[in-house]
């Protein structure tokens, strides 16, 4: 019972918000079943499943309480199924015989034991480790070249994928069937949204709050934007708002202005958004990003725009 508990009562605390993905998320992990997260880049998803792994109570090994691990693996599309189960080490295959367990060495996955296997980007790995995956979610066991190999690992999955992601290798039918979907999106208020920043940001010179209340209202308006295809996420928000302060730093000023933000807009959200095709021809992300913000930060200073 203290594993479903514990889950219950404790807050996923390093994430502001996201309260109904909070709760989907502690809905799959007390049936300890095997989820992916959806979500843009930058919106969350890695503080959120990190967030989790806190939660879980402490396990016990070797009569020693020990906290439940967490084991992070990139996917890639070169990642392989020796690099995630294990292999087979040659010389420990002559020295021990070729069917011997001593001559496993086992990969990251068995790490994960009583904990959260976390696997970022799950959509970008190749279809074959796709297929690895499925054989271990289900069965529990993993055939490695000629080997059949136990595993016994009791882990929850939690995964995570870009919808996005142009040059990622589709996921299959078996394979979304082994997982329950919960769904990001950006921060639902601007509130919120300013909390992360101040909460996530570094500091280095004052930012006043109406300029920062701008800041982050910007932001979310180009999210609702009808020009752009991508949208700036939290990342892009918290960059601005620490190259402003850089940028007032740099000219020896305590105190950030609006043009310290206009001078961090380009480098920082120009390449984070993708203007529509019907708009890319007319105009580049870069006089685009210039164009929206003299609107709204100098032309319009009635228009704080904060809506959730
Ligand atoms: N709701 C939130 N609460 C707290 N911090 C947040 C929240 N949303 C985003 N952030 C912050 O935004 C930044 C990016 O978040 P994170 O790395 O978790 O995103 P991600 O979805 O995993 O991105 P990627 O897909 O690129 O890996 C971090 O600094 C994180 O702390
Ligand atoms: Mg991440």
């Amino acid at each position: 019972m203290d594993f479903e508990k514990n889950i219950v009562k404790q807050d996923i605390k390093e994430v502001l918000g996201q309260d109904e993905v909070k709760k989907q998320l502690k809905s799959a992990i007390l049936m300890r079943r095997h989820t992916i997260l959806v979500g843009q880049p930058g919106i969350g998803k890695t503080t959120l499943v990190k967030g989790v792994a806190n939660i879980l109570p402490d396990i016990v090994l070797d009569k020693k309480k020990k906290k439940a691990p967490f084991v992070r693996i990139q996917g890639s599309p070169d990642l392989t199924a020796e690099d995630l189960i294990g292999d087979i080490d040659p010389a420990k295959a002559l020295k021990f015989g070729a069917m011997s367990t001593e001559a496993f060495i086992p990969g990251k996955i068995f790490k994960a034991d009583g904990g959260i296997l976390f696997f970022d980007e799950v959509n970008r790995c190749s279809e074959k480790l796709q297929n690895t995956l499925l054989q271990v979610l289900e069965e529990g066991r993993v055939t490695i070249g000629s080997y059949d190999i136990d595993f016994n690992a009791d882990f929850i999955f939690i995964g995570t994928m870009n919808p996005e992601e142009a040059s990622t290798e589709p996921l299959s039918d078996v394979f979304l069937d082994r997982f329950d979907l919960i769904y990001m999106n950006p921060p639902e208020t601007l509130d919120i949204e300013r909390k992360i920043v101040l909460l996530r940001g570094k500091k280095l010179v004052d930012f006043p709050e109406e300029l920062l209340t701008k800041l982050v209202s910007f932001i979310r308006k180009l999210r609702k934007s009808k020009d752009l295809e991508k949208h700036p996420s939290v990342r892009a928000t918290i960059g601005i708002y620490e190259r402003s302060q850089s940028n007032a730093y740099l000219e020896n000023r305590k105190k950030v202005e609006s043009k310290d933000i206009l001078n961090a807009m380009i480098s920082v959200l120009s390449h984070r958004i993708r203007l529509k095709p019907s708009l890319k021809y007319i105009k580049s992300s870069n006089e685009y990003v210039k164009e929206q913000f003299s609107e709204y930060f100098f032309e319009n200073v009635e228009d704080q725009g904060d809506s959730p």
